[in-house]
């Protein structure tokens, strides 16, 4: 008898090892969009055990696990179990989505370009926010599975039709997620158009590393690579001014607690009602450069992004009030951050800004990586 057992582990455990250890992409309903459209959930497991949820409805980071210091698994991000969580009206947050055509805020949804005045709908206040009524976040992407060597990725394609959401030129997109053996998700953006438009592609995951439903980030520390933030005005439309963190409870450049300076008496912080600014990354040029790290001390939980963009979008979930419920419970006021890398908002009306303006014939490419460790 324990011959016989010890045959049957000798033969079971390598096959169970290689269960565990061979990364691989899973696929699952997700349910059907109102036009009966069924939508998938993707798992991108790596060989270490993270997980990646990601969902081709709004090509949408759903969850995360990572472990803890401990070796406990959590999901570090704020998301729902089922589609409707994502298309029920309260849910105004984006949590995870694909973000455009442009991300962050467009001055009363207005832009000019090549002469020609473009209007696109309003939704925040006066202005244009993430890419309109129905912007990327709110479309069903094309999925395909293009795990190579071992490496679970999955490729998502969207086309956006030329006056989608009052935007100029029908627009290729194809967002890419590959999750490494660092446990690094690697998200790659490309897009071609064939008219000029303007382009501003982030994913707005909102992250809490002691678990997504627990408190507030204020005890998260952040490290951000930026000498300078872009001011806002009340409707949270950059002024133009590349302002010097020095001196301010915008500095980052040591790492600090989030909750340290957050409620000062500072008049850009109460216009974001918190943090909700654009950091200007010190960088030369567009390779991968390290633009925040985060660290949550009870969990040992560590966060770094690395990103080509030239901008950061920091917020601290500051609109988010407790009535909205997802996977990790409910998701409280300042309960996650943000960190959407970017071009900078409303860059249209700045010509001084970086240009998001593309052009046929040119690839626009972009690539971020979020990436957890255990300190
Ligand atoms: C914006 C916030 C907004 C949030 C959710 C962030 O990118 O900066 O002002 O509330 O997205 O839409």
């Amino acid at each position: 008898m324990a011959k016989r057992l010890l045959f049957t582990t000798a033969l079971l455990v390598p096959a169970l090892m290689q269960a565990q250890t061979s990364p691989k992409l899973g696929k699952q309903s997700f349910g059907k969009t109102s036009d009966g459209t069924e939508v998938f959930l993707y798992t991108l497991h790596n060989a270490k055990g993270m997980e990646v949820k990601i969902t081709n409805y709004g090509g949408t980071i759903a969850q995360i696990k990572v472990p803890d210091r401990n070796g406990k698994f959590d999901d570090v991000v704020l998301g729902f179990d089922n589609l409707d969580g994502y298309t029920q009206k309260a849910n105004t947050a984006y949590f995870g989505a694909t973000i455009g055509r442009y991300g962050n805020r467009l001055a009363r949804g207005t832009f000019t370009l090549d002469g020609h005045t473009y209007h696109v709908p309003t939704k925040d206040g006066a202005n244009s926010l993430h890419g309109g009524l129905k912007g990327f976040d709110k479309r069903t992407w094309e999925a395909k599975d293009v795990s190579a060597k071992g490496a679970p990725a999955l490729e998502l394609h969207y086309l956006s039709r030329d006056g989608e959401e009052g935007y100029p030129g029908n627009l290729n997109v194809t967002v890419r997620f590959s999750l490494g053996e660092k446990d690094d998700l690697r998200i790659d953006y490309m897009a071609t158009t064939d008219k000029d438009t303007v382009l501003n592609l982030t994913n707005h995951s909102y992250f809490n590393l002691a678990g997504a439903g627990s408190d507030t980030v204020l005890n998260h520390k952040l490290m951000l690579a930026a000498d300078r933030f872009t001011p806002v005005d009340s409707t949270l439309i950059p002024t133009g001014v590349l302002q010097s963190v020095a001196g301010t409870p915008f500095d980052f450049r040591k790492s600090t607690e989030i909750g340290a300076r957050i409620n000062d008496n500072n008049e850009q912080l109460k216009l974001g009602k918190g943090y909700d600014h654009n950091f200007v990354l010190n960088r030369s040029g567009e390779s991968l450069a390290l633009a925040a790290k985060v660290e949550e001390p009870k969990s040992g939980r560590v966060l770094e992004v690395l990103t080509t963009q030239p901008g950061v979008q920091f917020y601290t979930g500051n609109f988010l009030t407790g009535s909205i419920h997802g996977i990790g419970g409910v998701y409280a006021f300042r309960s996650a951050l943000c960190l959407e890398t970017q071009h900078f908002p409303d860059s249209p009306n700045h010509p001084q800004f970086p240009s998001t303006v593309l052009h046929p014939g040119q690839q626009f490419r972009s690539t971020t990586i979020y990436r957890f460790s255990i300190e």
